[in-house]
């Protein structure tokens, strides 16, 4: 297994840039999660990291090998990369067994016969298809096909996968019970994976680390945790989470409050003085705050800073059984809260809210970089 590297890679189709300036590590052994809305350039990378499709600009590596650098003509077809990759649509030879579909690959490399045996025994036993080994691909279902699939891209086993939205295909429930399958089998198989999602929960929960991207521009790499809790900007910050980061306009006061017209809040000692540092004091910010550190006042653990507390119209209230989202206005400034299912809140009613400003973030309103 190997690393794979993009350096300044670009993609322009036409007048198009699908990619900019990519750059972009992966780690021997590390499931990477491409993330981004729809034509953000997530697949053509991965084209591009498969060899489907050739660079721009820029080099990529795979391992300490140089598979495409255009400015040097060098360039490694997708045979010789050594890679697999498993795609949205998974085309299983119809006519063929699963067993047949599965040791295809290595019938095209001309692996001894028995050694074939051996290995996609192997792999049907790890995906729990060894039943279904004499089957064709209309006698399974879509979860079982998806199985297959992966067992066909593993059982080669290849430098990297590449992955393009896999799961997109299964239903829900099915697709929470890949999920996990998946990401044991990479941490089992231990091979470089690069998996591309434009679905934030896949992301969080299965990546080691999540590439976001927008516009065909790298916004932030991290691991879930950086991505939820310390977002580049606002894109990032956007992205992520369900429901999404409020974002609300505000001025920054000399006296340390974030002032939105017709509330305001104090920051914490510390969030003024790196704000005052920027030299932001006095002047426009994105206020961004999620839903669910905005708390209904009763039922709040901690003791909160009075100055903290707000008095809001509650507009509309979604019960989600779990939790219930209730969109929230004070004077013109609406946002909403995740609040516990227990909360006695109604609709044209007023509540009691608490802003949890230790969770808060602050960005520069002409480009959204995040200040924290
Ligand atoms: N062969 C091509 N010729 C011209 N434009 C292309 C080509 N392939 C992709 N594009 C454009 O490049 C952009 C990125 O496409 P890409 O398929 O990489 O997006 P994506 O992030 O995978 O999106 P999705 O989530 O919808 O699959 C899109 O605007 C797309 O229309
Ligand atoms: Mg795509």
């Amino acid at each position: 297994m190997a690393g794979v590297r993009l350096v300044n890679v670009w993609k322009q189709f036409g007048d198009f840039t699908a990619v900019k300036d990519m750059n972009l590590q992966v780690k021997d052994g590390e499931f990477m999660i491409l993330l981004g809305p729809s034509g953000c350039g997530k697949t053509t990378t991965l084209r591009m990291i498969a060899g489907l499709e050739e660079p721009t600009k820029g080099q990529i590596y795979i391992g300490d090998n140089l598979v495409a650098d255009p400015e040097e003509g060098g360039f490694v077809p997708p045979k010789d990369r050594d890679i697999a990759m498993v795609f949205q649509s998974y085309a299983l030879y119809p006519h063929m067994t699963v067993y047949d579909n599965i040791a295809f690959p290595l019938k095209l490399r001309k692996v001894p016969k028995q050694e074939i045996d051996q290995r996609v025994r192997e792999v049907a036993e790890m995906l729990g298809l060894t039943e279904l080994l004499k089957r064709k691909p209309r006698e399974l279902s879509g979860g079982q096909r998806q199985r297959v699939a992966l067992g066909r891209a593993i059982v080669r086993k290849p430098q990297a996968f590449l992955m393009d939205e896999p799961l997109s295909n299964l239903d829900a429930k099915l697709r929470v019970k890949m999920r996990a399958e998946l990401k044991r089998l990479q941490k089992q198989l231990d091979v470089t994976t690069i998996y591309v999602t434009h679905d934030q929960v896949e992301a969080m929960t299965m990546g080691d680390r999540v590439a976001v991207i927008n516009a065909g521009v790298l916004q932030q790499v991290g691991t879930p945790d950086e991505v939820y809790n310390k977002p580049a900007n606002t894109f990032v910050a956007g992205f992520i989470g369900s429901p999404p980061m409020n974002f609300i306009d505000a001025t920054l006061t000399p006296e340390g409050f974030v002032d939105f017209g017709d509330f305001r809040l104090k920051l914490l000692p510390g969030q003024f003085e790196v704000l005052e540092e920027e030299n932001l004091v006095g002047r426009e910010v994105i206020f961004g705050v999620r839903p669910e550190d905005i708390y209904d006042a009763m039922f709040a653990e901690v003791k909160i800073p009075g100055e903290n507390m707000v008095t809001a119209e509650v507009d509309i209230v979604e019960n989600l059984g779990s939790e219930k989202i209730a969109h929230l206005r004070v004077g013109g400034v609406v946002f909403l809260a995740s609040l516990p299912s227990e909360s006695k809140i109604r609709e044209g009613q007023e509540i009691d809210v608490v802003f949890d400003l230790n969770k808060a973030h602050v960005f520069r309103k002409e480009n959204g970089k995040a200040i924290f």
